[in-house]
């Protein structure tokens, strides 16, 4: 579901990005005539894309998305950019309906950023000898918010680790690179052999 949304999202405001850099383009390229002609054809796909917009950002926010600082900034920047955007384009302003673009490119960076963040910084493992104590304590402090302290979580369409089929190797690239919802874990937050303990402490999850 969440997963769902997030694809739905991303879909979403891509095309209303898109729509708006293009009314952008012409209103600073003064073609008046053609960017009236533009909008008046784009009104209907235009008012479908931002409710598919808002409605599946709310979706995702309902469905467990937590607010963070950088979430809820981007919030407000999106909200932000809608009056301007109207007022922007309506009377031709040219600087409002840039910002208001500008707000929008920006939300979609600081959502990379936000994903980034989940990350945190790296747990320090050197002291522990044994593997799957050491992937207990990763565990318990950078998977357990989404996967949950079993591995049944299920927050941001996490999937359940007690139930994965995947292989070893095949996790360990994932959790490298992430997927959808889950950040990528590079070597400056899990090294090698943290990826290693916290692989093994994955498996001893299974039913
Ligand atoms: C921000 C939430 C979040 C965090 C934090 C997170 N995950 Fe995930 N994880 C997900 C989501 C969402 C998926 C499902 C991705 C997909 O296939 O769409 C997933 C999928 C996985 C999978 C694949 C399961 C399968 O059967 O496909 C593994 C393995 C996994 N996570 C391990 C981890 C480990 C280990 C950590 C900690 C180092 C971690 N995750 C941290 C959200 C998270």
């Amino acid at each position: 579901m969440y997963t769902g949304l997030l694809h739905s999202h991303k879909l979403f405001v891509l095309l209303f990005l898109l729509h708006y850099v293009a009314k952008l383009v012409l209103l600073l390229l003064n073609r008046n005539e053609q960017l009236a002609k533009y909008s008046k054809i784009t009104k209907v796909p235009e008012m479908i894309l931002s409710f598919g917009f808002l409605a599946t950002g709310i979706g995702m926010l309902v469905s467990g998305a937590t607010l963070s600082t950088l979430l809820t900034v981007k919030v407000i920047c999106v909200l932000a950019s809608i009056p301007l955007a109207i007022i922007g384009f309506k009377k031709g302003n040219k600087i409002l309906a840039f910002v208001a673009v500008f707000l929008i490119v920006m939300s979609y960076g600081l959502a990379e950023m936000n994903k980034k963040a989940k990350t945190g910084a790296k747990v320090d493992t050197s002291a522990i000898e044994d593997p799957i104590i050491a992937g207990k304590l990763i565990y318990a402090n950078k998977c357990a918010q989404c996967h949950g302290q079993i591995g049944n979580g299920g927050v941001s369409g996490a999937k359940d680790l007690s139930l994965t089929k995947l292989t070893d190797d095949e996790k360990k690239l994932l959790i490298r690179s992430g997927k959808n919802a889950m950040p990528g874990f590079k070597e400056d937050v899990l090294t090698d052999a943290d990826l290693n303990a916290v692989v093994q402490y994955v498996a001893t999850l299974k039913q």
